[in-house]
């Protein structure tokens, strides 16, 4: 009796320990200041969704980002599927941009909050 309780209660902590980053990482989130969504291409969105899920881009936004160039510069590959099968250009400019055209209002808003300075601009066009 005892030992299978324990071994439960040991597999709750591996999960809880596991989990943590994904439960830190949601606490982090939640303290991310409000951002504006009112741009021309979003308004227009019949599903007013981003590419993924909302709190996986907020999450992950940066490491995506990071996995497209590296297939597009690397890989040569330009088409982004997403979780929900629609087909997005992997580009900084021309898809992220193009519904976040506010991004002194959408991606700085954050970044100045969070105290982080992406260099990507002093390539890509904004
Ligand atoms: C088709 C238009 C569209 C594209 C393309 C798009 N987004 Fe979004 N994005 C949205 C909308 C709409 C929301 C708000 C979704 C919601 O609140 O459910 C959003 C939300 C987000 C959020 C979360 C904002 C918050 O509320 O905290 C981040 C971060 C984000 N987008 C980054 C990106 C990045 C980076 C890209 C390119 C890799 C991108 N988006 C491409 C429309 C888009
Ligand atoms: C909801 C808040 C939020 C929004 C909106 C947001 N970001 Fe971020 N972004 C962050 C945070 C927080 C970090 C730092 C994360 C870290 O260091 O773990 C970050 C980091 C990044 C990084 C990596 C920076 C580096 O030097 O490592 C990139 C690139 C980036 N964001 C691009 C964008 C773009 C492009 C947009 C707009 C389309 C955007 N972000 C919108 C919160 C946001
Ligand atoms: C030193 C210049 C430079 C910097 C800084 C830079 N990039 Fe790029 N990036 C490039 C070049 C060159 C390409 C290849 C363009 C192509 O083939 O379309 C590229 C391609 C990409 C692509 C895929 C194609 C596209 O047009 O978007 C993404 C996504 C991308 N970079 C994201 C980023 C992000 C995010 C940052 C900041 C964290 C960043 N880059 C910083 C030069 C740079």
């Amino acid at each position: 009796m005892n030992i299978s309780r324990n071994i439960i209660i040991g597999i709750a902590v591996l999960v809880i320990l596991f989990t943590y980053p994904f439960w830190d990482g949601l606490g982090k989130s939640a303290a991310a200041p409000e951002v504006n969504l009112d741009t021309p291409v979003i308004q227009g969105l019949a599903d007013k969704k981003c590419i993924e899920d909302v709190e996986f881009m907020r999450a992950n936004h940066m490491q995506l980002l990071s996995d497209w160039k590296v297939s597009v510069v690397r890989e040569g590959n330009r088409i982004y599927v997403s979780e929900s099968g629609m087909e997005y250009a992997m580009s900084l400019q021309n898809t992220c941009l193009e519904c976040h055209s506010n991004k002194e209002e959408f991606c700085e808003a954050c970044h100045v909050f969070a105290d982080v300075t992406p260099n990507c601009w002093t390539c890509h066009v904004e």
